[in-house]
């Protein structure tokens, strides 16, 4: 059996992961490591609590006595646990490094002992290059990360290379760009607009809504994490891109036109501080290894959209009767996106 160790399995990229790596490898044995903050929920994870070939541990990366024995007798690292939401790094940062940053050592550091390790993913972003205003950034761009979520994942990022570089842990480091699909938090812009929208409450776009993102089918993802466990090499980094470029405002036209809600639900608010104007990936690297998204955006979004508006069960409880979220949703947009 292979043991694969998945930190932050319990967040939204990383429960996709499990699931998928779990129906994929019959020879696999998954432990989730998640310490269950705000953003992390065993309803991501209620079709594989139970699975055989699936361990389900709670506690922090960075608390080297919980996550250092189960990198130890690891195969395989896929690293996802992290503070993700740029908003939150904003306003407080301090979670971000002691997570993205410190936590991220405390895994390296077990790695280094870790006699059976073979793979270790450290799950970096698009976002460590900072705004990219033309071209594509290739892996050996410069990073100039702009906010402090970015910069702690750019530390991280490179923390886990020097891991290989100077001790020869087996480290691949994938940059993605922006993903979408089931259980994503929702105060990420797609779950949060289309959840919204289902109730009629207005949608909060940032500035004149012309960021450019590129958005990636989580499943897409997975299918590249997989790959890179097969097939990376050593101390590469490598692109993760879905090639679908949009602007918030034309995102947003068509989450309201696939739901049948009204453009006026549109509500421009404030910008974001050191709102990132674009970002774009060169996915060349590892389409050489055979890799391509999958995942039509016209599908993928219509499929997000209907799996948000058929599965109020898992965003209703955060939205409506979450305390901590219902006060961070306050903070971050005031009176200005309440229900009309
Ligand atoms: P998420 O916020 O949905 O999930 C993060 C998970 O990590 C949660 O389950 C949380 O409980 C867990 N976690 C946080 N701190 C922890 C700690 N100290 N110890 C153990 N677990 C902890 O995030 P996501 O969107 O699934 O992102 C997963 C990874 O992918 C992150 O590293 C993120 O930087 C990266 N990434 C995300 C995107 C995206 O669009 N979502 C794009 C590129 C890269
Ligand atoms: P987000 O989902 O937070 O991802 P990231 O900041 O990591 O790219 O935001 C995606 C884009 O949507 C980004 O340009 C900011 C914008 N946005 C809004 O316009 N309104 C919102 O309420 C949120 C959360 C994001």
């Amino acid at each position: 059996m292979v043991e694969v160790l998945v930190t932050g399995g319990a967040g939204f990229i990383g429960s996709n992961f499990v699931r998928f790596a779990l129906s994929l490898h019959d020879d696999w044995r998954v432990t989730t490591l998640d310490k269950l903050t705000y953003a992390g929920r065993l309803e991501n994870l209620h079709d594989v609590m139970d699975h055989p070939r699936h361990t389900f541990v709670r506690g922090d990366i960075a608390d080297a006595a919980i996550s250092g024995p189960l990198v130890e007798r690891a195969n395989v690292v896929v690293h996802f646990a992290a503070e993700t939401h740029v908003d939150r790094s904003i306003r407080e940062a301090g979670a971000f490094i002691r997570t993205d940053v410190e936590g991220t050592f405390v895994l390296l550091e077990a790695a280094r002992k870790a006699p059976e390790l073979r793979r270790f993913i450290q799950i970096s972003t698009d976002e460590v290059y900072g705004s990219v205003a033309s071209g594509a950034s290739v892996e050996t761009d410069e990073l100039r990360p702009r906010n402090p979520y970015s910069a702690s994942k750019a530390g991280a990022d490179r923390l886990a290379y020097s891991y290989w570089a100077t001790y020869g842990v087996p480290v691949v480091i994938t940059r993605a760009s922006n993903n979408y699909g089931p259980y994503q938090f929702p105060e990420k812009v797609i779950p949060l607009f289309i959840t919204n929208a289902v109730d009629d409450i207005p949608v909060p776009l940032y500035g004149d809504g012309l960021n450019i993102r590129d958005w990636l089918h989580v499943l897409d993802h997975c299918r590249a994490v997989d790959l890179l466990i097969a097939n990376g090499r050593d101390g590469e980094v490598y692109n993760v891109g879905g090639g679908n470029e949009l602007t918030n405002l034309e995102l947003t036209h068509l989450i309201l036109d696939t739901l049948g809600k009204p453009r006026a639900l549109i509500r421009p608010v404030a910008d974001r501080q050191g709102h990132d104007r674009r970002y774009s990936l060169d996915t060349g690297k590892l389409r050489g290894l055979g890799w391509a998204p999958q995942v039509a955006f016209s599908d993928g979004l219509r499929e997000a959209v209907a799996w948000y508006r058929d599965n109020p069960w898992w965003w209703r409880p955060i939205k409506e009767q979450d305390a901590a979220f219902k006060a961070y949703y306050q903070s971050q947009y005031g009176g200005q996106v309440q229900p009309s």
